[in-house]
């Protein structure tokens, strides 16, 4: 463990009022965490109807708000969210989240000490950008606490910390472990990829050049062979997601700046859904389609979960099914797919109707 604090210490509220720090991060689903600018009228008009429609809706104030616009984008998330019956809150169809601007910034504190007195209570989640270490969590965790006291709140804001340069990368385990507050991880592909001076000149996805060819067939160099493009984030994010198993909160994968490849987009956010992420940004409506549809297991995939689980009984031993061995670790698996599907069901109707129903004997 990164602190010398005691565990118990952890549990305490860092300041006198504050609200006690929770022991688990709820499992509520987060399948697109859908970014939107509160100072553009024409994206916060959206916001209202969007409530029901996506997991998560998140005011951004970081990059892509122009520095000019930093003020008009934090006093229109304080509107919009008390202007929007059923946001965020802790419950709810639709949890509100934010993405404050940089710790070494000159408005992140404007940023705290505005959201937290005045929509505190609706902000489910603080997510922080270019955190490099366990140190920017404590930094984060203290100042929560005090506004949290100083304006009343029942509950802790949960924080979200973007992996994004290479000494972030380094401590993902002790950022992670830093505080009970913690709720998870995006990567943040394009500042991370400037960071390590990785060359690159995009935001997430792959990149044609990064590739594995064949061996030349029958020793000809200059014959077919067939080349696979590689996946630059693999690394990252397989780091993200242990780090994030291992202290019991949830990895994303971030953005995909390539709105109209939607095919690659859908790829990419596959390959964050079967190493273990359980969303990932949406930058455009579009893609809140495509991560709702990769983060929801398929009724394929329930189904045949389902049938592992009857067959297995007690849990024990191992049985054959379709030709396949199962036992008890191919049984943990399948349970981790029935249970995000019955999370999703919860919230999702045509989900439910769909996994409702699959049929499987006992
Ligand atoms: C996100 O913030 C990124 O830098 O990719
Ligand atoms: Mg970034």
């Amino acid at each position: 463990m990164a602190s010398s604090k005691s565990p118990k210490d952890f549990f305490r509220p860092l300041a006198v009022g504050a609200p006690t720090p929770v022991a688990e991060i709820p499992a509520r689903p987060s399948r697109a965490i859908h970014f939107f600018d509160p100072s553009n009228p024409k994206m916060a008009a959206k916001v209202p109807d969007m409530v029901g429609t996506v997991d998560v809706l998140l005011g951004n104030l970081e990059d892509a708000v122009k520095a000019d616009n930093k003020e008009a984008a934090r006093n229109g998330l304080v509107e919009i969210a008390q202007a929007t019956a059923n946001i965020g809150g802790r419950s709810g169809p639709t949890q509100l989240w934010t993405r404050i601007n940089a710790l070494d910034s000159p408005w992140v504190l404007d940023d705290l000490t505005t959201l937290v007195p005045a929509i505190g209570d609706k902000l489910d989640v603080i997510m922080v950008p270019k955190v490099e270490g366990a140190e920017d969590i404590h930094y984060v965790d203290r100042i929560l606490a005090q506004l949290e006291a100083k304006a009343g709140l029942s509950e802790p804001i949960l924080v979200h910390a973007i992996l994004e340069t290479a000494r972030g990368v380094a401590n993902v385990e002790e950022i992670c472990g830093a505080s009970p507050r913690m709720q998870g991880l995006s990567l943040g592909p394009a500042d991370l990829a400037a960071d390590r001076r990785m060359k690159t000149t995009r935001v997430g996805g792959g990149h044609p050049g990064y590739l594995v060819r064949q061996d030349p067939v029958d020793g000809d160099i200059d014959g077919q062979r067939t080349s696979y493009q590689q996946d630059l984030w693999h690394y990252t994010v397989a780091r993200m997601v242990d780090a994030c198993a291992m202290h019991g909160i949830y990895p994303y994968y971030g953005p995909f700046g390539d709105i109209a490849d939607t095919v690659a987009c859908e790829d990419q956010f596959r390959n964050a859904f079967l190493l273990g992420c359980v969303g990932a940004w949406s930058l455009h409506p579009k893609q809140v389609a495509i991560a709702k549809k990769v983060f929801s297991p398929s009724v394929e995939d329930v189904t045949h979960a389902k049938r592992v689980v009857a067959a297995m009984g007690d849990g024990t031993g191992a049985v054959m099914l379709d030709g396949k061995m199962e036992d008890d670790a191919s049984l943990k698996q399948c349970l981790v797919m029935v249970e995000l599907a019955d999370r999703l069901a919860a919230i999702d109707p045509d989900l439910k109707a769909a996994y409702d129903a699959i049929e499987v004997d006992a």
